[in-house]
């Protein structure tokens, strides 16, 4: 976490953020005079425009257009919204394609794509990386200084790559700068194995359709190229821009929210946080599975809170009904839209931003819901978001105030790669649902957590869990956070390889001497079984045949004894824990090493969480996503209703409250 807050993230904004993607060049004028009215009735302060307007903008090599965006920009401007202003560059049009074949991307089996949907890019193509710093340096020139332009926005949901020859060359650049020479690389992947000994660069491929599995090293590689060479694109576009624009903060829609880890979000870091920068992510929820919504919210939110280091960041879209392209239609039930904006917002969202302001009429995404349905303003949908855009408005002074929290997750992409690698001793045993699961129990248990990169800045957490950290170099980091007085608690499967993806010798190799815990096999667990411990809890995936060498048995595996499920270890001013095994019930252990609800006594579903501002001004975000009324143990305004705040006052189910604290 850095020590300097970036406490205005938007300053051109007045108060909390609230629109969405508007896609103008879909209407027409009387449409557009008819958006502007209901904006306004919305609360509506910001919109995104331009993302996938290229085609109009730039019509033919050479041609340059920019009357109907001089419009939409000065529209805005007379209604009073302000813009986050998109560079178009995600969706190229067919001529740019017909006339570029070649930055057309190429699949793993090699076969190159068609043109006729959005994101027909190579990251890696020379042409369509000069293209895209033209647009860019071009709108910036243009806009700089037009009043609606609040940010500008880069891209849209970075996650494209390429298996062509132009990518295969661009690999090699990179792996000579990261391994040096052609002995580092051998090395690195273990090309001995199966007699892959490169004697040239120019015969390193990405991992191409092979008749059997790559190295692992090669795949790990590879994932960590095509994440930099997105951020390439991203940072030549953002260059562009400042060099006309220096005064404006720049982001993109990232897609922290844990369902696509195409990128190395942590890598990006640095390019979207710090002065004119801002994390802001996408988020749709997953309409089925084991999480409930109101906790991936809290996972999408607690990561871009994570990856923005503690400062605040934007909620850029969200779905205020169905997505159409999750599997089939579904929709949120009534309220559901309004407890999750205010929930991103309790979480350090600045604002909520949605995809998109009005439903299309056509288009692949024709179904996916939007701020103003197809059913018009006489629709429960809308109700909801003109009664959220009021609510932003009362809460607006908490703009600017940090989260509280005292625990981190830590989420390491690396990891999370490398641990989906194929030739695992387990299908199961891939890092990120096992983040999400132990995210999704701390939500319960009501304790806010920081999702966070393991080389962070550690200490202002009291507990830092690593449920699945598969690969690590080393533990000095966690080693001094321990020694300083944190508690660590280390799931099992971690420390296992290194940045190679080379096995440590003495299993968990990397933690071994830290948790004290030698590991002498791994025993899988067939899906759906479950294993008995001695201390009445139970195991499930996997376990480890697992001996203290420094560390004390806290439980072990009931029907196999001798070996340890359960370590903790005194080290310094802390302890870390050590599991051979997942829990299927993560409770019994935060009771165990005394993990308290952040609002002790409050019960699982009611959601608490703490904004507070660095002149001491805190407010407690209440959402009671249960059936029943509760207590909400705060004193002061609910700034929602404006009316006074007790210990004693009752929450209704379904209902929220933001209450300033005396
Ligand atoms: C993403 C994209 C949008 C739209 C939405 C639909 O967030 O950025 O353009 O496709 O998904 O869910």
């Amino acid at each position: 976490m850095r020590t300097n807050r970036n406490a205005d993230i938007i300053p051109q904004v007045d108060g909390l953020a609230y629109g969405g993607d508007y896609n103008p060049e879909q209407w027409d004028r009387d449409t557009w005079d008819e958006d502007l009215r209901l904006m306004h009735e919305a609360g509506v302060n910001l919109v995104s425009v331009n993302i996938f307007a290229w085609a109009g903008i730039n019509p033919a090599p050479d041609v340059w257009d920019f009357t109907r965006l001089d419009a939409v920009m000065d529209h805005l401007h007379s209604g009073g919204i302000r813009a986050d202003l998109a560079t178009a560059t995600a969706s190229p049009p067919p001529w740019f394609s017909q006339r570029h074949p070649e930055t057309l991307p190429v699949d793993a089996e090699g076969h190159r794509l068609h043109y006729g949907a959005r994101a027909e890019y190579c990251p890696n193509a020379p042409a369509y990386q000069a293209a895209v710093v033209e647009m860019a340096s071009r709108l910036a020139e243009r806009y700089a200084d037009h009043p609606a332009l609040a940010m500008w926005h880069v891209g849209n949901e970075y996650y494209r790559s390429c298996y062509c020859d132009a990518s295969a060359t661009a690999f090699q650049t990179w792996l000579q700068d990261r391994h040096g020479d052609l002995d580092g690389l051998n090395h690195a992947w273990g090309t001995t194995f199966w007699s892959q000994t490169y004697t040239d660069w120019t015969q390193v491929l990405p991992p191409r359709q092979c008749a059997e599995t790559p190295a692992p090293g090669l795949i790990l590689d590879w994932r960590r190229f095509c994440s930099d060479a997105l951020l390439k694109l991203f940072r030549s576009e953002a260059q562009a821009i400042e060099q006309h624009s220096p005064d404006k903060p720049i982001t993109t829609n990232l897609m922290v929210s844990g369902d696509f880890a195409v990128l190395d979000y942590h890598r990006w870091g640095p390019h979207v946080t710090g002065p004119n920068r801002l994390v802001a992510t996408d988020h749709y929820l997953i309409p089925d599975g084991p999480i409930p919504w109101p906790a991936q919210v809290a996972f999408g939110a607690d990561a871009s809170r994570g990856l923005a280091g503690g400062d605040p960041w934007l909620l850029m879209e969200q779905a205020s009904n169905s997505s159409a392209w999750r599997r089939g239609y579904f929709a949120k039930k009534p309220g559901d839209q309004l407890r999750h904006s205010l929930s991103y917002v309790a979480r350090g969202s600045e604002g909520a931003m949605f995809f998109q302001w009005r439903a299309s009429r056509y288009g692949a995404e024709r179904y996916h819901s939007a701020m103003l349905p197809h059913g018009g303003t006489d629709s429960r949908v809308w109700r909801e978001i003109t009664a959220f855009g009021a609510q932003l408005k009362r809460i607006a002074e908490v703009k600017g105030s940090a989260v509280e929290s005292r625990a981190a997750i830590l989420l390491d992409f690396e990891s999370v790669w490398a641990s989906d690698t194929p030739g695992q001793p387990s299908a199961d045993m891939g890092a990120y649902p096992e983040l999400r699961r132990w995210h999704s129990a701390l939500w319960h248990r009501g304790v806010t957590a920081d999702l966070v990169d393991p080389s962070w800045d550690l200490d202002r957490y009291a507990y830092v869990f690593a449920p699945s950290l598969y690969l690590l170099d080393d533990d000095a980091h966690l080693r001094a956070y321990v020694e300083q007085g944190g508690t660590l608690v280390v799931g099992p499967y971690s420390g296992v390889v290194d940045r190679n993806d080379h096995v440590h010798p003495g299993l968990p190799g990397a933690l071994r001497d830290l948790i004290g815990v030698r590991v002498e096999e791994f025993v899988p667990v067939p899906k759906g079984d479950k294993v008995a411990l001695d201390d009445g809890t139970e195991g499930q995936t996997w376990t480890e045949v697992a001996h203290a060498l420094d560390a004390e048995v806290v439980a072990s595996f009931a029907d196999y004894p001798g070996t340890a499920a359960v370590f903790r270890r005194s080290l310094g001013r802390g302890e870390v824990w050590y599991l051979s095994t997942r829990p299927v019930d993560l409770d019994p252990l935060f009771e165990r090493i005394g993990l308290a609800p952040d609002f002790p006594g409050v019960p699982t579903g009611l959601e608490l969480v703490r904004r507070k501002h660095e002149d001491g001004r805190s407010y407690v975000f209440a959402i009671n996503h249960t059936d029943d009324p509760h207590p909400v143990p705060a004193t002061g305004t609910d700034l929602l209703t404006g009316t006074a705040w007790t210990p004693d006052r009752d929450l209704d189910p379904g209902e929220a409250a933001v209450i300033s604290e005396r």
